[in-house]
C-alpha cells in the first residue's frame, strides 16, 4: 500500500535536507522524482546524489532551479515538470528558511523574506501545481509545518507565524480539495541537523532540546521518509488535513 510505483512526485526543497531524503525516499518506493530548488548548482549536486544510488528500480531524478518565492517561476515550474515528466501526482513542499533573533529586531525585509519563502510560496505552489491534480481529481500534497506551529519558541516569531499559517492553510485546503479527490498533510519535524539549523544551534540550546526530547537524540532525516511515503500513497487514502508529527516525542512530554 505504501508504494508509489509509477507516480511522478515533485519535491521543492529537494537539493538538500529534509527534501532531499524525502526525494530519496520516494525514488526507492517506486515514484519518478523531479527535485526543485534555489540555487542551480545545489539541485545538480542532489540530482547526481540521488540518481548515484544503488539497487532503486526507478527512472532517473530530474532537477529544476526554481525560486519559487516569484510565482511566475512556480508557473514556470509547472509547465517544465508536466513537459519532462507528465502529469504530477504527489507534490512536497519543503522549501524553507529561518532566521533567530528578539522580536524586535525583525526589519521588514526579514519579514518579508520568511513570509515569501515559508508562507507565500507554499500558498501558490500548493494552488497553482496542485490545479491539474483538481482538474484529475486525484493526487496529493504533504507541506512541511514544525514544532514551531505547535508550541512559542524565543526568537522565531515570524518563522512561527509561517508555520501557523502552513497548519491553516493545508487544513483549509484539505476540506476545499477533499470534494475534489486531492488529500493535503503536513508533517512537523522535531530537531533534524540540516543546512538550516546547524549552524544556529548553541551547545546549551541544544542540551536543551535534547534533554526535552523523551527518544533522547535529534533524527535522522531518513527517519522522516517513512512518514512523508504514507502520506503521498494509497495507505494514507482516508487521511487528510491532518499533521503528522516526527519528534522523537517532544510535543508529548509534560517535562
Ligand atoms: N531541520 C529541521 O529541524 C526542521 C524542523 C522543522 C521544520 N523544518 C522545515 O523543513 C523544511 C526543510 O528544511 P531543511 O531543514 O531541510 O533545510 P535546508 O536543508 O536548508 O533545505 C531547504 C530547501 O529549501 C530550498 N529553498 C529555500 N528557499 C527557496 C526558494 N525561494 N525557492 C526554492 N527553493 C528554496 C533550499 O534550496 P537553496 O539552498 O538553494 O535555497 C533547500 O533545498 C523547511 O520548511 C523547514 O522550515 C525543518
Amino acid at each position: 500500500m505504501t508504494a508509489l510505483n509509477g507516480s511522478n512526485a515533485l519535491i521543492i526543497g529537494g537539493s538538500s535536507g529534509i527534501g532531499l531524503a524525502i526525494a530519496a525516499g520516494f525514488r526507492q518506493a517506486g515514484a519518478r522524482v523531479a527535485i526543485a530548488g534555489r540555487r542551480q548548482d545545489k539541485v545538480e549536486a542532489a540530482v547526481q546524489q540521488l540518481n548515484a544510488a544503488i539497487g532503486v528500480d526507478a527512472p532517473p531524478v530530474s532537477g529544476f532551479t526554481a525560486d519559487v518565492t516569484d510565482l511566475e517561476a512556480i508557473k514556470r515550474l509547472g509547465r517544465s515538470f508536466a513537459e519532462r515528466l507528465g502529469p504530477l501526482d504527489s507534490l512536497v513542499t519543503c522549501q524553507g528558511t529561518t532566521m533567530l533573533q528578539p522580536a524586535g529586531e525583525f526589519s521588514e525585509g526579514d519579514y518579508d523574506h520568511l513570509m515569501d519563502t515559508n508562507l507565500k510560496s507554499v500558498f501558490f505552489a500548493c494552488t497553482h501545481l496542485a490545479a491539474p491534480m483538481l482538474e484529475r481529481g486525484r493526487g496529493t500534497v504533504i507541506t512541511i509545518a514544525s514544532l514551531a506551529a505547535h508550541r512559542g519558541w524565543p526568537n522565531a516569531a515570524v518563522y512561527a507565524m509561517t508555520k501557523h499559517g502552513v497548519l491553516g492553510l493545508t487544513r483549509t485546503l484539505a476540506v476545499e480539495w477533499a470534494p475534489l479527490g486531492v488529500r493535503i498533510n503536513s508533517i512537523s519535524p522535531g530537531v533534524f541537523l540540516t543546512e538550516l539549523n546547524r549552524k544556529r544551534m548553541s551547545s546549551e540550546r541544544t542540551a536543551r532540546l535534547r534533554d526535552r526530547t523523551p527518544l533522547g537524540r535529534f533524527g535522522e532525516t531518513s527517519e522522516l521518509v517513512g512518514a512523508a511515503v504514507f502520506l503521498a500513497s494509497d495507505a494514507s487514502s482516508y487521511v487528510t488535513g491532518a499533521d503528522l508529527v516526527v519528534d522523537g516525542g517532544y510535543l508529548a512530554s509534560g517535562i
